[in-house]
């Protein structure tokens, strides 16, 4: 009756986005939407040409901007000592430090820093007021410089202004406009123990959770949850950083020391690279423990409208200044907190340590000997407190490999200095990519291996005699259709727009270690490698003006000969876009291991699947991240694949989803046969991984086929677009829209000739 209707009172109940929505209906549903996350629509500069706004500013001014304020303080936040720079190191650290290599998502790139969750973890706390304070900056410039620029440089600024010498910067950040909902940042679970982990509000700011981060798994025996995290465990850590009281606020140096390489690990920084950055760090600033975590309130995500986006009140006096409460540590490092110079080494080797407690209660450690230097406090004139060391900055004393680089360190300060300022243009430039993406006039002249480079390119390029040329020579090597494709698909598709590595200029497919990645047909590629080289030799060796081609414009100019070539056995005669000017880069330029990062588990796209990794999470959802990495639409999603397919594209050559009697023809039958009712389609076993298609009639098995092949049929929103493509006039918008998005693919790495 109507009296029992659910709906009753959804005047009141039903507001927009209210919960339930279909992802609590159906949790483990393909997030397809995912693949339209900042759009145009949400960003109000996507007008914006950014590098020329940028390139106007007055550079010097800004800096100078910048510098003046670091030391010109707030009534409504005083700075320590009054100086804001070490809280700026802080927040462009925060904001750099959750780069993850294993599938280069995080990092400075886009001030992610400025939107839940990461506004909102309690490692931030007390972020939104450094990103406050330069407020004044940012509404100076405006457009012209992004809030993701902006706090790299000030991080940049705050060490200048304290004695030590960056080695450079880059602009060209630019700003995310929502959250990101995609990135998997592990799950945050229970624990009341410690203080410095728990809070009286959740993430959310739900009253009354205790709320932990997940980082104590760590290197611990694998429970049965690790098991499940561990396929992605590259992808997933974590939240910035570890515990500063150890694990577990263990205390225990020698295990934060194990949590440390852990995770600067998964940040892509070394031994050296990671007690730089450490030492280097908190040679400036302090710690702020006065008042329990308990009395703190919501994060900024959470709390009340009146707070106009600021988080963390603290009730205590004026609740800042001398009262201030951030991660619940007190104390400075050095006696000069605001300089840069070599005392935290110093004396953190000098001294022994003792614990001790903070006034929140957090464990910290205190040197033994009563007449070790004491360090001013950061408010209360002529008052000497004294100095502080956190479990994670003895590990760097008490583990073995680490003790040696601090004595270096100590042996050597110039050594040291330019060891951190190394680590912090990494760290802070990491994640956006290749050189051509950086501009503004302090760009360092050196390339440096994390950066990828490619050789500068020193000849000119072929024209479209040549191209047509080569393309001939190519169609007439021997090589098949589905061999072109694949090269240069493996060329070009291990790029990943989360950190803009990979890709197919510098041919880095010949190099190791992709050349013997399985997924990219070694054997066969070895030889499409040989032909190439051979007509790219012939043709260099044959120009009278100095013309050349690459091999790795070839490499793309035969995937683009293929595709024409297998549209026109459809029926429809198209010219591929070609764009020249890639440059062959050399394995010396190669860093193997860390682009062994980029070698997929689980690809859909050539259907392959490590089963070594036992991992269990469907592979149609590493596939969604996959196309997320790329790029992707969802109906460039959907049309690739099912190009790819009928072009006999699967690693292994497996008729998996190759729905079609004329491989290598480009015809939409891929979503002709998943769009069919003449099939059933059974799986195989109970893994429920490989599917039959069966004759509903006969019950004669005709294809085969992947959860990767079925998504497109069973995903509602897939299915959609599939039926663009599967119907009886559909076959032209689908050749159209394949070679669109085939150039799209081709063309994500090319900073070189694009501005984005
Ligand atoms: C402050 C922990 C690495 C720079 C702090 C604080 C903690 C902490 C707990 C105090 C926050 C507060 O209460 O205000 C750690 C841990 C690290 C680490 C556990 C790694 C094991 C780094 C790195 C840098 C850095 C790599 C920069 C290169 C700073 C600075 C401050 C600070 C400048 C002082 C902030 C201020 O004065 O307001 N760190 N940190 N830290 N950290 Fe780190």
């Amino acid at each position: 009756s109507l009296g029992k209707c659910p709906f009753r009172g959804t005047r009141i109940g039903g507001a927009l986005g209210k919960q339930p929505q279909i992802d609590d209906w159906w949790p483990n549903r393909l997030k397809v939407e995912l693949l339209h996350q900042d759009p145009p629509q949400a960003n109000p500069l996507s007008d914006l040409d950014y590098k020329e706004a940028f390139e106007k500013i007055d550079y010097e001014e800004l800096k100078k901007d910048i510098k003046r304020l670091l030391t010109d303080s707030k009534d409504w936040w005083p700075a320590d000592y009054g100086n804001y720079g070490p809280q700026m190191i802080r927040m462009a650290w925060h904001s750099a430090g959750t780069y993850r290599i294993a599938d280069g998502r995080g990092g400075a790139g886009q001030a992610m820093q400025r939107f839940a969750p990461i506004n909102s973890w309690w490692d931030n706390g007390n972020i939104d007021k450094s990103r406050r304070l330069i407020w004044p900056i940012k509404q100076k410039y405006g457009e012209a410089i992004s809030w993701a620029d902006l706090i790299v440089l000030t991080g940049n600024c705050a060490l200048e202004i304290m004695g030590f010498k960056t080695f450079g910067f880059g602009a060209g950040r630019r700003d995310a406009w929502e959250p990101d909902r995609g990135t998997y940042w592990g799950t945050e679970f229970w624990n009341g123990k410690t203080v410095y982990e728990t809070s009286k509000h959740d993430h959310n700011g739900h009253p009354g959770e205790m709320v932990t981060r997940n980082i104590r798994w760590i290197g611990e025996p694998k429970d049965q949850y690790y098991d499940l995290e561990n396929p992605l465990a590259a992808t997933n850590q974590a939240l910035i950083y570890v515990d500063p009281e150890g694990p577990n606020g263990n205390g225990n140096p020698l295990d934060s020391a194990r949590d440390i390489r852990e995770t600067f690990a998964r940040m892509a920084m070394n031994d050296e690279e990671t007690v730089a950055l450490i030492a280097g760090g908190h040679a400036f600033g302090k710690s702020h423990g006065m008042v329990s975590a308990e009395e703190i309130g919501p994060a900024p995500e959470g709390a009340p409208i009146q707070a106009m986006g600021m988080g963390w009140q603290n009730p205590k006096g004026t609740g800042f200044g001398k009262y201030t409460m951030t991660n619940g540590i007190e104390g400075s490092w050095t006696p000069n907190p605001t300089q840069w110079d070599n005392s935290y080494l110093e004396n953190l080797f000098k001294y022994e340590w003792e614990q001790t407690k903070s006034p929140a209660g957090a464990v910290q450690y205190k040197p033994v000997d009563p007449n070790a230097p004491k360090t001013p406090d950061a408010h209360e004139e002529g008052k000497m407190n004294e100095l502080m060391m956190m479990t994670s900055d003895l590990a760097l004393k008490d583990d073995p490999v680490y003790n040696k680089i601090c004595r270096k360190f100590l042996d050597d300060f110039d050594y040291f200095s330019d060891a951190f300022a190394r680590a912090w243009f990494k760290l802070t430039h990491r994640d956006m990519g290749p050189k051509d993406r950086y501009f503004g006039p302090e760009i360092p002249k050196e390339d440096l291996i994390w950066q990828d480079p490619i050789p500068k390119r020193n000849h000119p390029v072929i024209d479209s005699s040549g191209i047509k040329h080569l393309k001939d020579k190519i169609l007439n090597s021997g090589n098949s259709i589905s061999a072109l494709v694949s090269a240069a698909w493996s060329s070009a598709s291990n790029y990943r727009d989360s950190d803009k590595r990979g890709g197919a200029n510098g041919a880095r497919v010949r190099l190791n270690p992709m050349k013997d990645w399985e997924i990219n047909r070694p054997e066969e590629l070895k030889k499409v490698m040989a032909s190439l080289e051979s007509i790219a030799h012939d043709f260099n060796h044959s120009q009278s003006d100095g013309k050349k081609v690459s091999l790795a414009d070839l490499i793309v100019l035969g995937g683009c000969a293929a595709i024409e070539k297998s549209a026109s056995a459809a029926g429809i005669s198209i010219e591929v876009p070609f764009t020249t000017g890639r440059m062959d880069t050399t394995q010396e330029l190669t860093d193997a291991e860390s682009f062994d990062w980029l070698k997929p588990v689980s690809d859909g796209f050539r259907n392959y699947h490590n089963d070594q990794v036992g991992f269990h999470i469907p592979p149609e959802h590493i596939f969604l991240d996959r196309a997320q990495l790329l790029t992707l639409t969802a109906p460039e999603w959907t049309v690739l694949v099912g190009g790819l397919r009928v072009l006999d594209q699967n690693y292994d050559h497996s008729k998996l989803g190759v729905f079609t009697d004329r491989p290598g023809v480009l015809t939409n039958d891929f979503f002709r046969v998943l769009t069919s009712m003449d099939y059933e389609w059974v799986p195989v076993d109970d893994k429920e991984m490989i599917f039959n298609l069966n004759d509903r009639k006969s019950g004669e098995t005709r294809y085969k086929a992947s959860r990767c092949d079925l998504i497109f049929g069973s995903n509602a929103q897939l299915r959609n677009i599939a039926e663009v493509y599967a119907a009886d006039n559909g076959l032209h918008r689908f050749i159209k829209d394949f070679v669109k998005v085939w150039d799209k693919i081709m063309m994500l790495d090319r900073y070189d000739v694009k501005n984005a």
